[in-house]
């Protein structure tokens, strides 16, 4: 029998042991530790894979009284412990005799449990066990650090509700012991006042809801039950709970407890160790992110409220007049016919009207995207969609196979069950025939929560038709229904309240195509909407398809963008926004922003100035604005038409360094814009940064997040920056800085030891793409030796997939070096031909951290005397190169 003390030296290290000694935890039942559960699962056989690197158990229930408030135990539990990879781990625990509900293999693909196992070679991961109570504990190899750990602590605050392993039909539990020291980040989606780190003392709700993202600390679109957690030293790893149920995640201090409604315990763990090596294992098991087209990053303006063409119209006009980029005009549910999906109505939206206006954007090489909710009218019996839906019988089902009734802005509604296996097509035949009238280049699926503005399983529709339909108006006579599944004996705290799981949205009840009732798979809808929908913007277009959804799940980034839904328009949610920002970056969905200016609330000038100066270096960029409130487009002040000039001019000027790192983001999972600690994982400091974060590894942006602010503290990592905007430079030991922030500027910095792909600005992308480069080539300040790399991903921009391949798109790298004052960047291409056949030229080289005097230059070997500008105090750009960007050139210089 184990003591406390030598608990862990007892454990059973099975990656290196295949002695499996009897090991206790000594835990007893102790009222104290076993608030709830009333007995314990103990480990009753084992069977260790051949090759060691994994094994199958199973556990027995012994019962100490049967009094349990949240169901039966399951009894007895099958564990199945594997090594996946180097790096990933897979902890699975479900009932031993029957099936339970999982997330489906067909949205999410991941190797099967029944797969044969490959062996391989050098895992750096190894779990420990307890047999009783069974208890497991994962291990980083290289150092020994402990990073889950399901066992009781046996020593500490006994009033700890840390439970062992608890397993019921509708409640399981599981917690991990913490170091105090661990810094966790991720399990979403809510807003959050506390930043990006999470809080000791905090729930999280993972239920998808149609709540604004205004509303702080709740539930909010989309489940995501994955976190981040990095440990002293920098080393960072993941853990995923694979499960779609609702569930609730309690940290406090020293352990963090999964309380789940259902499913299965599918833990995977992912063994960083940088926080970009983390992301990197997680996508390769959930999907890497979509690649999106090229048009996506730039700028985007949609209203709910654009009430017809010509006003749609007018603010593209407007944009083009104020000289303010932008790439993406969209309507909201507005253009609709009552709210039909697939409609246009057609005094304020003449289908001849609208297509020419479609027309016209494209001529001008802009796009249009539109809005699409799963609800579909059941009010008129002439409405296409509605009919076809019925004749392919893919609505939601009551439990006696009735479709199931809701209702959303349309009125009476049917939900499309995109687990039927004719939904997908029929949503495809809807998307083509719409997009046969009005070619729109991209989907924005909203209310996928899914949003229902009545709750309950019986509603009827008493056949009236009405006009505002913001609230409920169908006739639900038991408004929650008393089912276990709508109402859990365990509930989890869902929109700040613990109203009913069903509550705004479909009853738990509600059945999908093979049987699965609402209550597995309610957060999957919005992901499985997202397939359906990426597939068929893909069919029509037969281009890159763009997508956004609102609801999400682990997965969705494969599939679908996503915005940070209905926040306001204050600088807290300004703040807070960065912040969602950057946690869906870590959830593997990198295209992602907030709705610039705020969506509900009045806006001001200053809000709304800060705010596009930000949302200028989101990845997804955005303005959007609620109906019930004034306009916001950012032509309307001349401040902040000053401020998106300035800021999306270097957006603009960003973009093929935005679009090289969607490529990076598709191949690697890597998000495009980064909490600073995913740079710089070994620096504490970054751990507590929650307002200011990195495109990529090197483009440092601090914004103002306050009112009436002109300067700001911002922390910089260790080396040498430079203002993108004066070049000016910051040298910083790993300090905070005062900075100032005149009303019509952004801080942005560049770090040493990069170099940047630049092209020239324009007010939309496809201009962009014909310009010139410039390449900014970064040494540290006053170093006489130095290096610097980076590279360019080009292609279409459109292409389905984004890849490398001959003809097709072209991978440019480039590094320098500097020595002693003498420098050399060159150039090395994958694939030249496409550059070549674009015909992109290198104009300018901007050398950062140099001598600017008296510098003499060779390109290929030849002297050359370029034009040049000193920059600031240590820079110097050379322009008027006019060499293909895609030849391998070689520039060299000396300083004397
Ligand atoms: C809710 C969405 O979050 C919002 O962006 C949209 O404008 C409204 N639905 C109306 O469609």
């Amino acid at each position: 029998m184990a003591s406390g003390k030598i608990f862990f030296s007892a454990l059973v290290l099975f990656v290196i042991s295949v002695k499996l000694p009897e090991v206790d935890a000594g835990i007893k039942f102790n009222e104290a530790f076993m608030d709830r559960q009333r007995g314990m699962h103990i480990l009753t056989s084992m069977k260790e894979y051949e090759n060691k690197q994994g094994f199958e158990a199973t556990l027995g229930f012994v019962s100490e009284s049967g009094n349990d408030t949240y169901g039966e135990d399951i009894n007895p539990l099958q564990v199945t412990v594997r090594i996946e990879k180097k790096t990933r781990l897979r902890v699975y625990i479900s009932d031993y005799s029957n099936s339970r509900w999982e997330v489906p293999h067909s949205l999410l693909p991941r190797p099967k449990l029944s797969s044969k196992l490959k062996h391989v070679s050098s895992p750096q991961l190894a779990v420990t066990y307890t047999r009783k109570p069974f208890g497991f504990a994962v291990t980083r190899i290289s150092n020994g650090e402990v990073l889950f750990n399901s066992t009781p602590p046996t020593t500490g605050n006994k009033n700890l509700l840390f439970n062992s392993l608890v397993f019921k039909d509708q409640y399981l539990e599981l917690s991990t012991q913490l170091p105090s020291t661990a810094a966790l980040f991720g399990l979403g989606e809510s807003t959050r006042p506390d930043g990006l780190k999470l809080n000791k003392n905090r729930t999280f709700t993972l239920w998808a809801t149609d709540t604004g993202s205004i509303r702080t600390d709740v539930d909010l679109y989309g489940s995501y039950p994955f976190y981040l957690d990095g440990r002293e030293g920098g080393l960072f790893h993941g853990v995923l709970l694979l499960n779609s149920n609702g569930m609730e995640v309690v940290y406090q201090e020293n352990y963090l407890t999964y309380k789940v409604l259902g499913g299965v315990l599918d833990f995977y763990f992912f063994l960083g160790p940088s926080p970009l090596d983390v992301v990197d294992q997680f996508t390769q098991l959930v999907g890497r992110p979509a690649p999106q087209p090229y048009w996506s990053f730039g700028f985007h303006q949609c209203r709910w409220g654009y009430r017809n063409v010509s006003m749609t119209k007018a603010v593209v006009e407007n944009f083009r007049k104020a000289k303010i980029p932008l790439d993406t005009m969209w309507n909201d549910i507005d253009y609709m016919d009552k709210y039909k999906d697939f409609t246009n109505d057609k005094e304020r939206f003449p289908l001849e009207e609208w297509r020419a206006f479609v027309d016209e954007l494209h001529a001008n090489g802009q796009q249009y995207v539109i809005i699409i909710d799963p609800g579909i009218s059941i009010a008129y019996q002439n409405y296409g969609t509605y009919i076809r839906g019925l004749e392919a019988n893919i609505y939601l089902k009551k439990q006696n196979g009735e479709n199931y009734l809701g209702q959303v802005w349309p009125g009476p509604v049917f939900f499309p069950d995109f687990f039927h296996p004719n939904a997908t097509q029929w949503w495809i035949n809807e998307t083509q025939s719409f997009y046969n009238q009005i070619p729109f280049d991209g989907m924005w699926i909203d209310m996928n929560e899914l949003a229902n503005f009545c709750t309950g399983i019986s509603c009827t529709w008493n056949g009236t038709i009405i006009d505002d339909y913001t609230s409920c108006y169908l006739q639900c006579p038991n408004v929650l229904n008393h089912t276990k599944y709508d109402i859990p004996t365990y509930k989890i705290n869902h929109e700040g309240t613990y109203e009913g799981l069903g509550y705004r949205t479909a009853a738990m009840t509600v059945k999908h195509y093979d049987g699965t009732i609402e209550y597995n798979v309610h957060n999957l809808y919005g992901l499985s909407e997202a397939i359906a929908t990426n597939k068929a913007m893909t069919i029509v277009r037969e281009k890159r398809p763009f997508v956004l959804s609102r609801s999400g799940f682990i997965g969705s980034g494969a599939h679908t963008a996503h915005w940070t839904g209905d926040n306001g328009a204050s600088f807290n949610d300004l703040a807070y926004s960065i912040v969602t920002v950057l946690n869906f970056g870590i959830f593997g969905i990198p295209m992602i922003g907030a709705d610039i200016c705020g969506f509900n609330d009045e806006t001001t000038e200053d809000i709304c100035n800060r705010w596009i100066q930000v949302g200028a270096f989101h990845p997804f960029s955005r303005a959007h604005n609620n109906i019930a409130n004034k306009p916001k487009e950012l032509y309307l002040w001349e401040s902040v038409t000053i401020s998106a000039q300035k800021a999306l001019g270097l957006r603009y000027r960003l973009l093929p360094f935005f679009y090289t790192l969607n490529y990076e983001a598709n191949k690697k999972g890597y998000p495009i814009v980064r909490p600073l600690f995913f740079a710089f994982p070994t620096d504490p400091n970054t751990l507590n940064v929650n307002y200011q974060f990195l495109i990529g590894n090197s483009i440092l942006v601090s914004p103002v997040v306050t009112a009436n602010t002109t300067s700001i503290e911002a922390y910089f990592p260790k080396g040498t920056w430079y203002n993108m905007f004066d070049w000016s430079k910051i040298q910083s030991v790993g300090e905070n800085f005062t900075l100032s922030a005149p009303w019509d500027s952004i801080n942005v910095h560049i770090h040493e030891g990069v170099i940047l792909p630049l092209q020239e600005s324009a007010l939309t992308s496809i201009e962009v793409r014909k310009t010139p480069f410039t390449l900014v080539v970064v040494f540290p300040s006053g170093a006489l030796s130095g290096k610097a790399n980076g590279y360019v991903f080009l292609d279409n921009g459109d292409e389905i997939i984004i890849y490398l391949k001959v003809n097709k798109s072209s991978l440019i790298i480039f590094e320098a070096s500097l020595k002693n004052g003498e420098g050399v960047l060159k150039s090395k291409l994958k694939f030249k031909e496409y550059a070549l056949e674009e015909g992109w030229i290198l104009d300018g080289v901007i050398l950062l951290g140099i001598n600017t005097t008296h510098t003499s230059f060779y390109f290929n070997k030849n002297s050359i005397n370029p034009e040049r500008k000193i920059l600031g105090e240590e820079g110097l750009h050379i322009s008027g190169l006019n060499y293909p960007l895609g030849e391998a050139f070689e520039l060299k210089w000396n300083s004397t």
